[in-house]
């Protein structure tokens, strides 16, 4: 019988994350102050972040390692399991052999409690009592507010509004976890009373609601702001996936050919493909294809500049240099929320204008499609962000069949859609809408991002 699940023992557990930054063909560009103009210091991000924190995200060491009490609270779900998908592979006919990382079985659903964890150890280190952040799918804010009780620190959620009005069972996840829950934008801030003004009907966005969470934060003398994705540190946090899935595929006597993952801010992608990445920015990889999936609706990879904007759309942050699609442009309400965002991870848009990686942008409707092949298959029901990085799959693995090669794909399958039924209900129901690329509102949207030269 042909083995199924590659599982690693918790002795297995990875003691180090990977730094990438320390193998990059050249420095990250600075981030910089949109006043100044200049980069920014340590001391400019110590209103919103604890120092450990600041350090890593300029770190150039290779590896860092792993506390060993985020390691326990690892423990609870980690190593993850990695699986061949031979039902998948034999609905599609597909000479490809199709492996995915399953990163489902954590307590908040997704891979984001690996740095959600490591992020309340290192404010609790630095004796914070107050946490605020954004969500878009409510996977982040769930994932934060359980590794906040676990610490004893108080967190507070700005839930992008369309997903507050899709996923009521999410917000009472994050509040059973002891977080505080608003809608996005909000009245409580001056970044979401602005918004409310020009449109009181507004579906928020993930950069609306990361202007409403920094804005109360950098106002509090006791609290500190977390993110959940895009920033170094983060992707950082998440490289336990890909160290994890190199282990796991040397077990089942294979090496990948193609690694896929969806994108939203870069951080489940970057943290599933940086270990590998390694071994192609070293030259023993060239033939390795890495692709980024994304949706249509918010094409920041494929559609957008690679500029210097802001990473919130109240401009509130510093300056980062991102493939962007303006941080006025407000994504059509998908379901994928965790996938609307305007900007990128800068480690994942520089590898990106390095060619290292590629990029495709798919529609919701052939998303969902790939979303209920896989369930039917392999059982499990993946988030709609998850589902876009399936659809990528399923194209290769077809293409694969085309070309009659034995490709091995290897995928992160980065949450669970148990919360996303609501979209199974609308999709199964014809009533899914795919929105055409907004074009207009993104040509417009790149006209408002600073004048900065690179
Ligand atoms: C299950 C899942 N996958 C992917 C993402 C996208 O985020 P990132 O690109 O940071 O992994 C999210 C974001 O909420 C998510 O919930």
């Amino acid at each position: 019988m042909a083995q199924t699940k590659f599982v690693l023992d918790e002795k297995d557990l990875p003691s180090r994350w990977y730094n990438i930054q320390a193998d990059l063909p050249a420095p990250l560009p600075p981030v910089i102050h949109p006043g100044t103009l200049q980069p920014i210091g340590p001391q400019d991000l110590a209103p919103l972040f604890p120092m450990e924190i600041i350090k890593q995200e300029v770190s150039q060491e290779r590896w860092i390692d792993i506390p060993e009490p985020v390691r326990d609270v690892y423990r609870l779900w980690r190593p993850t399991p990695l699986y061949r998908a031979h039902r998948l592979e034999k609905a599609l006919g597909t000479p490809a052999r199709i492996y995915y990382k399953w990163e489902g079985v954590s307590p908040a659903g997704s891979h984001k409690p690996n740095t959600a964890v490591a992020q309340a150890y290192y404010n609790h280190q630095e004796g914070v009592r107050r946490i605020t952040t954004e969500t878009g799918a409510g996977q982040w804010g769930s994932a934060l507010s359980f590794a906040c009780q676990l610490f004893g620190i108080e967190c507070k959620v700005y839930m992008v509004r369309v997903s507050y009005d899709q996923k009521p069972y999410r917000r009472l996840m994050m509040e059973t976890w002891g977080g505080k829950v608003v809608a996005s934008p909000s009245r409580e801030t001056a970044a979401g009373r602005a918004v409310l003004a020009k449109d009181p009907q507004s579906p928020g966005s993930l950069g609306i609601a990361i202007s409403e969470a920094v804005e109360e934060a950098a106002q509090r003398e006791d609290t500190k702001y977390s993110l959940g994705s895009v920033l170094n540190h983060v992707l950082t946090h998440q490289t336990v996936i890909g160290l994890e899935a190199q282990r796991q595929l040397e077990m089942a006597g294979d090496r990948p050919d193609i690694l896929v993952g969806c994108i939203g801010g870069g951080s489940n992608f970057g943290g599933f493909t940086f270990p590998f990445l390694a071994d192609k920015l070293a030259g023993k990889r060239k033939d390795l294809r890495v692709i980024a999936v994304e949706p249509q609706a918010c094409p920041s990879l494929t559609k957008g500049e690679y500029v210097y904007d802001f990473g919130d759309t109240g401009q509130m942050t510093p300056l980062v240099k991102m493939y962007t699609l303006g941080h006025s442009f407000i994504p059509a309400p998908i379901h994928a929320g965790g996938l609307r965002y305007h900007g990128m991870a800068p480690l994942v848009c520089a590898l990106y204008d390095a060619k290292m990686i590629e990029a495709v942008a798919v529609h919701q409707n052939p998303t969902f499609e790939a979303a209920l092949t896989f369930a039917k298959t392999e059982g499990f029901l993946p988030a709609p962000e998850a589902a876009h990085a399936i659809r990528a799959v399923i194209d290769e693995a077809l293409r694969a069949k085309r070309d009659g090669k034995k490709r091995t794909i290897l995928f992160n399958l980065s949450g669970h859609g148990h919360f996303d039924l609501g979209a199974y209900e609308a999709f199964l129901g014809g009533k899914l809408q795919d929105y055409e690329y907004p074009a207009d509102k993104i040509a417009e949207a790149l006209r408002g991002v600073p004048q900065v030269k690179a």
